[in-house]
């Protein structure tokens, strides 16, 4: 009789909760290692609650926590949050929303590096569907962590000659959206959060307000007040996704925030920047406006704090660099990597002094950290790497992509 009357409670709720959203993603507002940020779309909100039921996996008792939501301007559809807090370091929780069908699993990043974690980076993602939905399989099967989309999101910006529908910026959008929770689930069915980079095709410039679109980006960024910051997993590394000139400015406060703040993590072992535009670029002009000033302010502080490697886009094609200081090779200095070619045809990249590997392919990066040492592999399109280097922890602020030189 009571399994009778639990089944019973079961199919009403079953019959009464709505379907599960289309759009549902995971980002981090604050702490990877203790919080999980959940956001979605629906249509709709009247009947719906912005509110998740979460428990430990393993554990018997669901907690719920209630967020909130709001309407972007002349679109129809509600944009939800609810940022879970107070959560362990590498635990792994499930989740549901409120009132819908769908249940959902996640991992928060670990205090130490007791175990390999393993994030994607890579830009220039959603151009052509069929070729961001490939890679996607690609990442996904990796199973990271997480992934960095190192700007040029969804091309939303500076294409209406080509996609001039009414409402094409916010379709593309919820197109990169949906594929996101279709694809970017590992094997054993965790959400692959996304951490993301501002690009040129992602918003206008900054002395304009964003139009409703844009601020899906900042719904995208978790709609902090700026679109640069540095993510700290616990002891081991700090993450530094910048905005290369696209609402802030290269110079002034943004670097003088990043001077700061790698000051203040100069005995991080790994330290790793993203951003769209090449200070190194492998396809575009050498001594192009934005690319001088990202040498002249950002990579002259790269070098004093010994990044292990920054990752640039927007050039369509893969690329590593010698390690570089000074403008020169030298195994004490800074590789840069990437160059976006997620979703894009890829282009042919030059023969630029400073490219040690380079190819006229579609790429990501896996950057796999352990505490000896760490990974980054190029992955291409057939799920192989096309290129890896080593990297190596820095040990009381001295960095050592040396030894990955001498290797390489
Ligand atoms: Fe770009």
């Amino acid at each position: 009789m009571k399994k009778l009357v639990l089944c019973l409670i079961a199919c009403a709720f079953l019959c009464s909760a709505k379907k599960a959203p289309l759009i549902l993603y995971l980002t981090w507002m604050h702490d990877p290692m203790t919080t999980m940020t959940i956001r979605w779309q629906s249509i709709d909100s009247k009947d719906f609650d912005s509110a998740v039921i979460y428990r430990k996996k393993g554990e018997k008792v669901w907690h719920e926590k209630e967020g909130g939501r709001f309407k972007l301007q002349d679109a129809e559809f509600y944009l939800h949050t609810v940022e879970l807090d107070g959560l362990e370091p590498d635990g792994e929780y499930e989740f549901r929303l409120a009132g819908r069908k769908g249940q959902y699993c996640f991992r928060t990043l670990p205090q130490r590096l007791t175990r390999p974690v393993k994030f994607v980076v890579g830009g220039d993602a959603y151009f052509y569907l069929y070729l961001m939905r490939a890679m996607n399989e690609r990442i996904a099967a990796c199973d990271p962590d997480f992934v960095v989309v190192g700007g040029d999101i969804a091309y939303t910006n500076g294409r209406s000659s080509i996609f001039n529908r009414k409402g094409w910026e916010l379709r593309r959008w919820r197109t990169f959206f949906k594929e996101w929770k279709k694809s970017m689930v590992t094997s054993d069915g965790r959400l692959i959060p996304i951490l993301p980079v501002l690009g040129n095709h992602d918003l206008r410039h900054c002395s304009l307000k964003p139009k409703t679109h844009e601020l899906l980006f900042f719904d995208l960024f978790a709609l902090k007040d700026s679109t640069y910051q540095v993510i700290d997993a616990g002891d081991y590394l700090s993450l530094f996704l910048l905005d290369s000139g696209h609402y802030f400015n290269v110079s002034g406060r943004q670097t003088e925030w990043l001077k700061e703040t790698l000051a203040q993590r100069e005995s991080t072992p790994y330290k790793i920047a993203a951003y769209h535009i090449s200070a190194y670029p492998s396809v575009y002009p050498f001594n192009k406006k934005i690319s001088r000033e990202l040498r002249r302010e950002w990579c002259s502080q790269f070098e004093r704090y010994h990044l292990q490697i920054a990752f640039e886009h927007h050039n369509h094609a893969y690329k590593r660099t010698h390690p570089i200081k000074n403008g020169k090779i030298d195994p004490d200095g800074v590789i840069y990597m990437g160059d976006g070619s997620w979703g894009v045809n890829p282009r042919k990249p030059n023969d630029s002094w400073y490219l040690k590997e380079k190819a006229c392919a579609n790429a990501v990066c896996v950057v796999t950290l352990s505490g000896e040492k760490g990974k980054v592999d190029a992955l291409g399109l057939l799920g192989k790497a096309i290129d890896t280097v080593d990297i190596y922890p820095a040990k009381t602020g001295i960095a050592s992509n040396h030894l990955s030189f001498l290797e390489n």
